[in-house]
Formats: C-alpha cells, sequence, structure tokens
C-alpha cells in the first residue's frame, strides 16, 4: 500500500509493540470471519485525525461508522472517563447511579419525548423499542381480545443484527442465514405512501423508519411518507418508531432526523455517538407507551452504568457549548458544495445526497476501489451498497479537514476516472424490480 503521508505523530508506546503482520495472522486464526478489514492497525487518535502503527496519519471521514462524533482523545471525554473509572465503572440496575437520570432528562429535552431505557447497543435500543411496541398493544387489547402483532419496516431498511432488529431489516444477505426471524414483520417500498396505505392495518403494531437510512444508502424519507406514516400510526394505536441510531444526536445539524418533519415519533433509538465511544444506546419514549412498562418487564445488567453515562453526558454537554451543530451545518454546505462542483467534473458521480455530516455520493462505479485508494492517501471513507460512498465526518472538523478532503477525494476520483469499473448493483438499481421481486422470494 502506498504511503499515504509523512509521519506527522511519533508511534505510541502500545504501537512500538505491535507487529500488524502479527495480529493479521493471528486474527485470521483465531477469530470468527465477519470482517474483511485491510491490513492496517489504528492504535490512535487526535480529533478527526487517526493513526496506525507505523504512524501513519488519516483524515477521518467515517467516524468508526458516525460513533466518533467528537472525534478522538477529546481532553473533556477523557477526563471524565478517568474520574469514574476511579470511583465506580459498574453499579447494578439494582441501585440508583448519579448519571442516568441527568442523562434521560436531557435525552427528553433534546427529543421531545418523555422517558429513556438504557442498553448498550442500537441492536439492543432497537430490541427494546419493538418490544415496548408489543407491549404497548397488548396493554390496548385487554379482555380477551387479541393483540395486534406484526411490524411494517422499509425496503433497503437497516436496524442491526440481533434477531428482532434483523427481522425488521431488509437486505437478504443480512437475514436469510438465520431464518426464521420474528415472524409478522412487512416491507414497505421507500417514500410509497400508497403501498404503506396498503399493508398499515390494525394488525400492526408498529413501523419502524429511519429517517434517513443509513446502510441503505442514504435515503432521505420524505415528508408525505413520515405524515401518512404518522397518521396511520395514530389511526390504528401503532408505534412510530424512528431509528435515529445512525442519524441522530445532532449529525443532521438537528438534535434528531426526525425534526425536519412537523410530527413526532412515539419511540426513537439512539446508540452510536451517545456514549462518546462507549457502547451505549437508548430508547426514547412518549409517556403513553412508556406507561405500559412495570418493573421486572424489561432490563439490562450493563445498561446505562455510571462510567457511560457520565461520558454521555459531557458530550450532549459538549455539543451544545461549543455549539456543533451550527458547526455541523456550516462544514456540511462546505462539503456539499465541493461535492457539486466534484459531480460536475466526473460524470460517474450520479447524485449527491444527504442533511449535515451524513452524506451519500452515489457512482455509476463499483465505490470498494475508491475507498481502498482513499485510505491509502489517508482518507478514511466507507461505501454501502457497493455503488454509494457515505461520509460521515465528527462533528468537530475544520474548514481546513474540509479542503483537505476535497482535495485529496478529488485525486481519488480522478484515478477513478482512468481504472474504474461500472457498478453491476448501480446499472440495475438498488430498487429494481426483478432484485426487489427475487429478494421478496427469498423471504
Ligand atoms: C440505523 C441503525 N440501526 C441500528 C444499528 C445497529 O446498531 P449496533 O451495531 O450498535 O447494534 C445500526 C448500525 O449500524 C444502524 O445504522
Amino acid at each position: 500500500m502506498a504511503k499515504p503521508r509523512k509521519k506527522l505523530q511519533k508511534k505510541s508506546p502500545v504501537a512500538a509493540r505491535l507487529s500488524p503482520a502479527k495480529i493479521c495472522a493471528d486474527e485470521a486464526r483465531y477469530m470468527l470471519q465477519t470482517y474483511r478489514r485491510p491490513p492496517i492497525v489504528f492504535t490512535h487518535g487526535r480529533g478527526a485525525r487517526l493513526y496506525d502503527s507505523q504512524g501513519r496519519e488519516y483524515l477521518d471521514f467515517l467516524a468508526g461508522i458516525a460513533v466518533n462524533a467528537l472525534g478522538y482523545a477529546n481532553p473533556r471525554i477523557v477526563k471524565v472517563i478517568r474520574r469514574e473509572a476511579g470511583r465506580t465503572m459498574h453499579v447494578s440496575n439494582l441501585f440508583h447511579n448519579p448519571y442516568q437520570a441527568p442523562l434521560a432528562r436531557k435525552l427528553a429535552e433534546w427529543s421531545a419525548l418523555d422517558r429513556a431505557f438504557f442498553a448498550n447497543s442500537g441492536s439492543e435500543a432497537v430490541e427494546g423499542a419493538l418490544k415496548l411496541a408489543r407491549a404497548y398493544a397488548h396493554a390496548r387489547a385487554g379482555n380477551g381480545r387479541a393483540p395486534k402483532t406484526r411490524f411494517l419496516a422499509l425496503e433497503n431498511s437497516f436496524h442491526g443484527r440481533t434477531f428482532g432488529a434483523l427481522s425488521v431489516t431488509y437486505p437478504a444477505k443480512y437475514r436469510q442465514p438465520f431464518e426464521p426471524l420474528v415472524p409478522g414483520v412487512e416491507f414497505v417500498r421507500f417514500n410509497d405512501v400508497a403501498d404503506l396505505e396498503s399493508k398499515f392495518d390494525g394488525t400492526v403494531c408498529g413501523i419502524i423508519i429511519e429517517p434517513i437510512q443509513g446502510e441503505g444508502g442514504i435515503n432521505l424519507v420524505s415528508d408525505d411518507f413520515w405524515r401518512r406514516a404518522r397518521e396511520l400510526a395514530t389511526q390504528h394505536g401503532a408505534a412510530l418508531i424512528a431509528d435515529e441510531i445512525q442519524a441522530g444526536m445532532g449529525r443532521t445539524g438537528r438534535h434528531f432526523a426526525y425534526q425536519r418533519f412537523d410530527s413526532l415519533p412515539d419511540i426513537v433509538t439512539v446508540a452510536k455517538p451517545l456514549g462518546s465511544g462507549l457502547p451505549l444506546g437508548a430508547f426514547l419514549a412518549s409517556n403513553e407507551f412508556a406507561s405500559v412498562i412495570s418493573p421486572g418487564m424489561h432490563g439490562s445488567t450493563f445498561g446505562g452504568g455510571p462510567l457511560v453515562c457520565a461520558a454521555a453526558l459531557e458530550f450532549l454537554s459538549i455539543v451544545e457549548e461549543k455549539n456543533l451543530l451550527a458547526n455541523v451545518r456550516e462544514r456540511s454546505a462546505e462539503l456539499r458544495a465541493g461535492l457539486e462542483k466534484l459531480a460536475a467534473q466526473f460524470d460517474f458521480i450520479r447524485e449527491i445526497r444527504g442533511e449535515g455530516l451524513i452524506i451519500g455520493i452515489d457512482l455509476s462505479i463499483e465505490g470498494g476501489p475508491l475507498v481502498k485508494d482513499a485510505l491509502s492517501r489517508g482518507l478514511l471513507i466507507n461505501c454501502t451498497h457497493e455503488h454509494i460512498l457515505r461520509l460521515l465526518p465528527p462533528f468537530i472538523i475544520s474548514r481546513r479537514d474540509v479542503a483537505e478532503f476535497l482535495g485529496k477525494f478529488e485525486r481519488v476520483l480522478a484515478a477513478a476516472s482512468k481504472s474504474a469499473r461500472p457498478s453491476a448493483s448501480a446499472a440495475s438499481g438498488a430498487q429494481a424490480p426483478a432484485r426487489a421481486a427475487a429478494l421478496a422470494a427469498a423471504r
């Protein structure tokens, strides 16, 4: 791999002891082969920069897939984690800890919902949200009447890997090897109001929607679709669940992506950036839905421990005090303007879409080789659906970072224009009817 950039940072003491080749060999020998990884070992970071064991620097426009919103080694987060590690890392949920309540209160202020439950990951937050929708349906059914049990989700959705979350996740490649999944899930065509209306009836207990689909290729749910989903959920006493795990907590330049619509969901799932890099997920709910939960119905050993909740509270304070939502919006405008210029230059860029710092670059060529080339030039990005490049930089990026990104990315595009292969999935379109039919048949 070509050297991306001159050494800017001394090797860390840990890095000095590491052999990337040995690490890769041991991973290949001893780990489940769930990830395809380049032969690089990242050892430390600062701000929006990440460093590997050879001391090479990378500008990180992926941020751990939307986790590292404050970049790396934020001094305030480091201080809080050190402080809490010296107090109690874990206190059982049988008892109070000092940080859950203030964090729940802050999340209620940000979301305009009422109550929070803390879990350890996005998938677990989704599990809780689905369970809450079912519990609400049970509570409302009463007197021997059968509760409604069906869920609706959207085509191209991604909600996680546990059984419930996987059941509402669309791509067959994630689902098929583990079937049968939770029964009673039906997928609605993206932004297709007529399809939504035909599938939403009195047997549905919840519909789960990413207001901006992340893994699905940075697709924005339309106002009309959201409004109709809200109306139908209210009409049928079902939960409207917003999965904000990737797009939420400030990434769009708003606290939550659903805040661009004029109505609220009943339940919201969050995770990724919330714990500042520590594992923390949550679902938030209106009082109407939350009221059906009583002690013992749901719980978690680790969820909402003092260390991670203190880090999350600090994260939210930093976003507010440093006015990071404004930074997200301003950097986004610069990035989008630069990308539009590049789109005019390179005809294999079909569309730029997204909001704030969740941006998709839809290509008519395969994206994988561009991600690899970017890495070799010291730039971290990602590709989803084989042809959509995804940018999820930290909220703290500067104007200089954006300019550096655009300069490097232009060189990646220029190289690709000489050697690129057309993308089969882009040519057929991710939503091509034949492919969608094949996927439906596969289920
Ligand atoms: C929208 C969305 N929901 C749920 C999840 C699952 O989160 P986790 O990987 O923390 O379980 C993800 C992860 O990428 C996601 O993007």
